[in-house]
């Protein structure tokens, strides 16, 4: 579809942050607790493998039991660039993205974006009934307000474009994530909001409880300073000199080390850049060793210890521990299509005045500077639409019974064995009769006055994998992302772009004088605009999760509803990996949801 429009539509979806963080004072504070190799004990309580997003939630949950120990060991740096913490670093992107796997290497993780929506109660119901007691939306709601607070818009954005919101979603002020609205909004959002429930979607008065439909949503920025609120400054700068617990950061955790009772019973790591397998130093843990590695690296270092497709791990000389096909299996992420507008009598200011209007810009430079306040304020947007099938296809239940008729093994990983099968059986009935409801949405389209949007697919039903490179297990793994391999997935993306021209023809967005740019008015049928959609859509926004689901073992999974990888002892996982079922969501929220929990969970057992 559109290649010029990408970077604005793009950037709705990922606050593409250069990562990092920075200023003296600060950075002397977070490296407080910070060892060198040779300092590091010979064993810990704890072991936290990944200091990403979920590992410094837990690491934070876990050190404030003075008595126990914990060794955090990220493999990338502290961040020493301020810029980071301003709204401005959530960049676009071009559109080199098809062959780009996104993975954060810094303390903090992926945790410096900025959107942070929730999924729909349906999306964590799913999750349930997929035979994961504990983890529906009431279980989870506590600990998405544990993790987060919200500071409301200004009255002033509040009137003026009619925001909503609900507190009782969110915790007390204390909580670790501050989310927050910008405090200037572009005027065309106006007409795009109202074209939005012309076009029969229905709108929210909060998000958090009910992400479907059109709803506000705020940024994970500090109200006041408008800093980025993020798994840094929320949970690891206030706990940074606590004395139980160590940060090893340029190091890599190789392998697990395995007792002959399968208890997992301490790492191997070494430091970044020395040789692969060279100076290699071993830690123990006597509680546990919890794995937060990201959706990449979590399956990669079970794999690399001998605990996944026992096939794989022969191919690669690697004695099996477990066989555990699940594991770098069920690879899911939202593809995008990004189809392009433009509007000719446009209202001004809009998102290109930054740009092209001289006078605005400096504007927006007084305010910022002054007040920090105006249109350097937004983040990354804080509307849009989340479709249900129904709203966006008459045709939806033809959809359905295609999906509920499907062989799936035409379409899924050739290595997909029969555990496999069976619980992708159960994820697709799932998917199947949330795509019946209207409380889930099946397309997400964000907007904030641009004519570029993004049409994320939030439940597909292709599959990918994550899997070592048996030529050598130390060598980035091979991802492979399948996306739209299932046609269906195809099939929703070329609807969604004819929702999307329907929205622009209602008579709200008629007053903008709408034109399609990309992928152009020309391609109608759904032959053509599948074409399109294979053509022009992203495998990845970022948002790749699944690889080490929390699901039953006969059905594919790999941990447990307690979190613990099935098979051994003394190993759990806490990050994004072991979603089951992607959410309709950005996946930064859960994941500060998953960590929490699992923070109770380990907390619980010890
Ligand atoms: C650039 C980017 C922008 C994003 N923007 C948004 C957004 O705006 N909104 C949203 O909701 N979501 C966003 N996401 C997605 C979301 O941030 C991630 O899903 C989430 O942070 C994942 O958390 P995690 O703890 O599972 O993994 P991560 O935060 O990725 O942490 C994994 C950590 O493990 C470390 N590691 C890996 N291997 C090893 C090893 N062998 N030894 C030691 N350490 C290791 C990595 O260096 C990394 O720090 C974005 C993601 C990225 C990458
Ligand atoms: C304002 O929002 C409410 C709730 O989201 C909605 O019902 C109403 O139609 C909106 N009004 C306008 C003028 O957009
Ligand atoms: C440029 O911005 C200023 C200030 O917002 C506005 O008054 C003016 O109309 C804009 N010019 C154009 C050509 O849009
Ligand atoms: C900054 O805020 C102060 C206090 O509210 C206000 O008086 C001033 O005009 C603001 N400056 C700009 C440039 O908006
Ligand atoms: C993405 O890759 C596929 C397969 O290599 C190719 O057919 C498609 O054109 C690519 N899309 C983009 C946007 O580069």
């Amino acid at each position: 579809m559109a290649r010029g429009r990408v970077a604005g539509a793009f950037a709705q979806l990922l606050a593409l942050s250069s990562v990092c963080f920075a200023y003296a004072d600060i950075v002397s504070e977070l490296s407080a607790r910070e060892i060198s190799a040779s300092e590091a004990k010979s064993s810990y309580d704890f072991i936290v493998v990944g200091g990403g997003q979920a590992g410094l939630v837990i690491a934070n949950r876990l050190t404030e039991d003075p008595h126990k120990s914990v060794l955090l060991v990220e493999y990338g740096y502290i961040s020493t660039d301020p810029a980071q913490e301003d709204p401005s670093s959530a960049k676009g992107l071009n559109n080199q993205l098809n062959a780009t796997v996104y993975a954060a290497a810094v303390l903090g993780g992926g945790s410096t974006g900025m959107m942070l929506d929730r999924g729909a109660p349906d999306d964590y119901d799913n999750w349930e009934k997929l035979g994961n007691k504990g983890w529906g939306w009431s279980d989870l709601l506590p600990y998405f307000k544990k993790a987060t607070h919200l500071v409301p818009p200004v009255p002033s954005i509040a009137n003026e474009f009619n925001v909503t919101w609900d507190l009782s979603a969110y915790g007390p002020k204390n909580t670790p994530i501050e989310l927050s609205f910008p405090t200037f909004m572009y005027p065309g959002t106006k007409n795009q909001y109202k074209g939005m429930i012309e076009a029969g979607v229905t709108p929210q008065k909060e998000g958090a409880l009910h992400a479907y439909g059109l709803f506000w949503y705020p940024g994970a920025l500090t109200a006041k300073e408008v800093k980025r609120s993020y798994a840094v400054s929320g949970y690891y700068r206030p706990i940074s000199s606590r004395k139980n617990l160590h940060l090893l950061t340029g190091t890599r955790v190789n392998e697990i080390l395995f007792s002959k009772s399968k208890r997992a019973t301490g790492v191997t790591i070494q430091a970044r850049g020395t040789p692969d397998g060279e100076n290699v130093q071993v830690i123990k843990a006597h509680k546990e060793i919890v794995l937060t590695a990201g959706f990449l690296h979590t399956p990669h270092i079970l794999q690399r210890s001998g605990v996944g497709p026992a096939a794989l791990l022969r191919a690669a000389n690697i004695p099996v521990v477990v066989d555990l096909p699940g594991v770098g299996h069920n690879l899911q992420d939202h593809a995008a299509g990004l189809p392009a507008f433009q509007f000719n009598t446009d209202v001004t200011p809009n998102p290109d005045s930054l740009t092209n209007n001289a006078t605005f810009q400096a504007w927006a430079d007084e305010l910022w500077a002054a007040n920090r306040t105006g249109p350097r304020s937004i983040g990354v947007g804080n509307v849009g639409a989340w479709i249900p099938l129904p709203v966006l296809t008459p045709e939806y239940k033809s959809i359905v019974s295609t999906i509920r008729s499907q062989d799936i093994t035409e379409y899924l990983p050739s290595s997909y064995d029969r555990d496999l099968l069976a619980g992708h059986k159960k994820q697709r009935e799932l998917i199947a009769a949330s795509y019946t409801k209207t409380t889930s949405g099946a397309i997400e389209l964000p907007f904030g006055g641009s004519p570029a949007f993004s049409l994320s697919l939030e439940h597909p039903l292709s599959r990918g994998t994550v899997m070592l490179d048996p030529t050598n297990k130390y060598a980035e793994p091979i991802v492979d992302y399948h996306s739209l391999s299932n046609p269906v997935d195809a099939l929703v993306l070329a609807k969604s772009v004819q929702f999307g021209r329907k929205w622009m023809s209602t008579p709200a967005m008629r007053e903008l004088s709408p034109t399609e740019v990309a992928p152009g008015a020309a391609l109608q049928s759904d032959e053509e605009l599948i074409n399109a959609v294979r053509g022009g859509s992203i495998a990845s926004t970022a948002h790749g999760c699944c690889t080490a689901a929390l699901s039953p073992r006969n059905q594919g999974g790999v941990v447990s509803p307690d979190l613990l990888v099935y098979g051994v002892k003394g190993l759990s996982v806490g990050d994004v990996s072991t979603i089951p079922l992607i959410t309709g969501a950005h996946t930064c929220a859960t994941v500060y949801a998953i960590a929490e929990k699992a923070a109770d969970l380990i907390k619980a057992r010890h």
